[in-house]
């Protein structure tokens, strides 16, 4: 058991098998259709989605409010260190999103409607919509602020600081975004919007 938690890769593959295991104990019940396919896809969608959303949720609910807190001589360990392995992690994990999100829609054959705000797919075209603009906020807005502001490119002291501001601020219209945002996910399947 060590030996699978003291890596994180291996903890990850254990939750794989954990869900193959599954799947063999449920037999002949699946159907490895279309449907199913598309199922797949869904999971993989709302596990980067939760992973996008979980960074941007740690760096508006925790990150931001701690570094005030933070000793000056401290605040590169932040700043450093923890901040660009979590803008990795957030940046990819929006594309990632954005990618299986599409496909689900494209899977489902709905993304034209979708987008189009045709009912019946009205909830979930705003939903994509929604998050469409908030991943460009994370790789046109976010992402090139953040490289000013934690020193990754070196500015002035005053461009750093108004890139700080840009890029806290857009994170924070991202997170209001993410409440309608996955309100709509949800909605399409369950009625939230009539
Ligand atoms: C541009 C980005 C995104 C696109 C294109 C997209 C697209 C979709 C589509 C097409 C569905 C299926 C809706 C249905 O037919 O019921 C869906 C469901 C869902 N999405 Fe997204 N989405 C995006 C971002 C996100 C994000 C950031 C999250 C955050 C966790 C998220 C979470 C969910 C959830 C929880 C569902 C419901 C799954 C279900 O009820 O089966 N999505 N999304």
């Amino acid at each position: 058991m060590g030996a699978i938690f003291q890596s994180l890769g291996r903890t990850v593959t254990a939750g794989v098998v954990l869900v193959v295991i599954l799947l063999v104990a449920a037999g002949t019940g699946v159907k490895y259709d279309h449907a199913w396919g598309q199922f797949v896809m869904r999971w993989l969608h709302v596990l980067c989605g939760i992973m996008w959303i979980g960074l941007l949720w740690y760096f508006n609910f925790v990150q931001m409010p701690s570094m005030p807190k933070i000793p000056d001589e401290q605040k590169p360990a932040v700043s450093k260190v923890i901040a660009p392995e979590a803008l990795f992690w957030f940046r990819w994990s929006a594309l990632a999103t954005v990618v299986t999100g599409l496909a689900v829609a494209t899977m489902s054959g709905y993304i034209a409607s979708a987008l189009g705000l045709q009912r019946p797919f009205t909830a979930i075209g705003i939903g994509m919509w929604l998050a469409l603009v908030m991943a460009f906020n994370v790789w046109f807005i976010i992402w090139p602020n953040q490289k000013k502001a934690l020193g990754i490119v070196q500015v002035e002291a005053d461009v750093k600081a108004k890139a700080a501001r840009v890029a806290m601020l857009t994170s924070r219209f991202n997170t209001m975004l993410s409440v309608p945002m996955l309100f709509c996910m949800v909605a399409q399947q369950n009625g939230g919007l009539g």
